[in-house]
């Protein structure tokens, strides 16, 4: 693989920290994105670079020599439709935008398995599920080789290193660790998946032996 530089979007978050152990463990280079200073003594201390930046606002800084991105933030819990449709989808698209303007090669966003089917989600969840499938769908059709996980509930349960491929049809919904859906991340630039959504729950297959995880361009799924 050519020198990469890896650009962790959301690094501070649950699972975003637990990519960025990760990418240090696999000695991948990677970029920050924090919202704040007072974070930056961990991902220091992993040799990343820092790059401040809030998703409210422009972020193409954060983009400069950067050869993938990860797009690990969230909505908080409970702050509404507003925040949702900010980090959710706009802030989604926003990076699918400056990956494509910078010829990015590899965009992987860390969506929500509700997303195959927004209108069958409970109504807590709706609009988030919403939010997630349109960003999904933006970041498809923006010309950036892609790999959207859609993961089930997660838990912050210590990873198995195994988990099972899940769609609109799968029932019920084992949950999965932040550690496995970390794995799963940076293996999806190990492998340099390309235009793939890939739902995904706890289950018993070692991530290790996925090679490409699914087969065929899912794009349809948009139309
Ligand atoms: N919870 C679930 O069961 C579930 C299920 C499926 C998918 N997901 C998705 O999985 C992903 C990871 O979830 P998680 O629970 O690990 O995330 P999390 O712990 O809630 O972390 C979210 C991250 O987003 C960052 N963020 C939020 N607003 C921001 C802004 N305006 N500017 C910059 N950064 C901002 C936060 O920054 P700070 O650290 O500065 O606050 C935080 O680092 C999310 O996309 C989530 O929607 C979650």
């Amino acid at each position: 693989m050519n020198a990469i530089k890896v650009l962790l979007i959301g690094a501070h978050g649950r699972t975003g920290r637990l990519i960025a152990r990760r990418l240090h463990d696999e000695a991948l280079p990677f970029r920050a994105m924090l919202r704040r200073s007072a974070h930056k003594s961990e991902f220091s201390a992993m040799g990343a670079e820092i790059v401040l930046g809030d998703l409210n606002y422009d972020f193409s800084h954060a983009f400069d020599d950067i050869t993938h991105v990860i797009y690990a933030a969230g909505s908080s819990d409970n702050e509404g439709i507003q925040e949702e449709r900010a980090i959710d989808r706009d802030a989604v698209m926003r990076t699918a935008d400056y990956a494509k303007r910078r010829r990015v090669r590899q965009i992987v966003t860390i969506s929500a398995l509700s997303a195959y089917y927004p209108e069958r989600a409970g109504f807590a969840l709706r609009h988030y599920a919403r939010m997630k499938r349109e960003a999904d769908a933006y970041v498809t059709r923006r010309g950036v080789p892609y790999a959207i996980l859609r993961p089930g509930p997660l838990s912050d349960d210590a990873p198995r290193g195994t988990i099972a491929l899940a769609d609109e049809r799968t029932h019920p919904l084992a949950k999965i660790s932040r550690g496995d859906i970390a794995h799963l991340t940076v293996r999806c630039i190990a492998l340099t998946i390309g235009n793939q959504v890939i739902g995904v729950i706890g289950g018993d297959v070692p991530i290790e032996t996925f090679n490409s995880l699914q087969p065929a361009d899912t794009r349809r799924r948009f139309q």
